[in-house]
């Protein structure tokens, strides 16, 4: 599944004045124009406050867009009836950022992770005891194990419960995930598993990533393509080595100034290089 964004902006209103007025407003995406092959895992990367999130939630369509269109194998998901959408939905996942916030602390890890088999059980139609199956295939297939489903998400280190949002994630078999920094709230040193995981299962399940950091360093690691992110506007585009070999513009520079020695002895990437 292909996803297009076209000329794609997003004007957040500015505060209220007076009865009818409101301030300037603040733009958060200008003129964003992307293109996402099937199968690819493309990169998007910028700092803290650039506009990353605010994209997936225009392609989950959890905001309107003030402009431009969101193409999934040509069709316009802003133009989707909601019947339609949940059936994109299911081909369509998401991995947040903070495995702490994105599990609800009173589920257990199986109901956590047969939730989307749930909610798009006209898609997928399991009973219940073949999704506690398909539970426990998930689990391991994100390095858990199936006892593991019985316990609540408070009993897991940082890294594990990315592995559940993972799992969960992957549940329904998705085309495309939309990964939001899935390694930024984790310690260094389960970062790189982490990362390997999400290789590995891109390579083995086929799956399309759109994965966003603001890390040069994992994008190298993960992605073919990458877009940079600068205030909203995109600033170049293009082949993960290309851009790394010859960065177009100055932010892009100062990006990769930024990054730490490459160092493979201490990189906490080195495991993945590897693979
Ligand atoms: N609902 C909103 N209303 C107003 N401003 C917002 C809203 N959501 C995000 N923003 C602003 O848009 C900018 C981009 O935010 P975000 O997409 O979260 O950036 P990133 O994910 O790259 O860190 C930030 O300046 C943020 O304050
Ligand atoms: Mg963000």
């Amino acid at each position: 599944m292909s996803l297009e964004i076209q000329n794609v902006s997003k004007i957040f209103p500015g505060p209220r004045q007076g009865f009818f007025g409101r301030g300037e407003g603040f733009t958060a995406l200008d003129d964003v124009s992307l293109s996402i092959r099937k199968g690819a895992s493309f990169g998007l990367v910028g700092e803290s406050g650039s506009g990353k999130t605010t994209l997936t939630r225009c392609i989950l369509r959890l905001e309107s867009l003030s402009a431009g269109n969101i193409l999934f194998n040509g069709s316009d998901i802003h133009k989707l009836t909601l019947l339609q959408m949940r059936r994109l939905r299911s081909r369509l996942q998401i991995v947040f950022q903070d495995p702490y916030a994105s599990l609800d602390p009173r589920m257990t890890v199986h109901d956590i992770v047969a939730e989307p088999l749930v909610i798009h059980g006209d898609v997928v139609n399991m009973t219940a005891s073949r999704r506690t199956e398909r539970v426990m295939e998930l689990l391991l297939q994100v390095g858990l194990r199936s006892e593991h489903m019985f316990r609540y998400p408070h009993e897991f280190s940082g890294g594990q419960r990315q592995r559940i949002g993972i799992a969960r994630a992957l549940a329904v078999n998705p085309e495309f995930l939309i990964l939001d920094e899935p390694t930024s709230a984790l310690d260094v040193s389960v970062q790189a598993d982490v990362l390997n995981l999400l290789h590995r299962l891109q390579v083995e399940l086929g799956l399309t990533y759109f994965f966003i950091s603001h890390d040069l360093g994992v994008i190298r690691y993960i992605c073919d393509d990458v877009a940079v992110i600068y205030r909203g506007k995109v600033v170049e585009q293009g082949p993960v080595a290309a851009i790394f070999d010859n960065p177009q513009s100055d932010y892009t520079r100062m990006l990769l100034d930024a990054m730490p020695d490459p160092d493979p002895d201490r990189s906490p990437f080195r495991k993945i290089a590897a693979v």
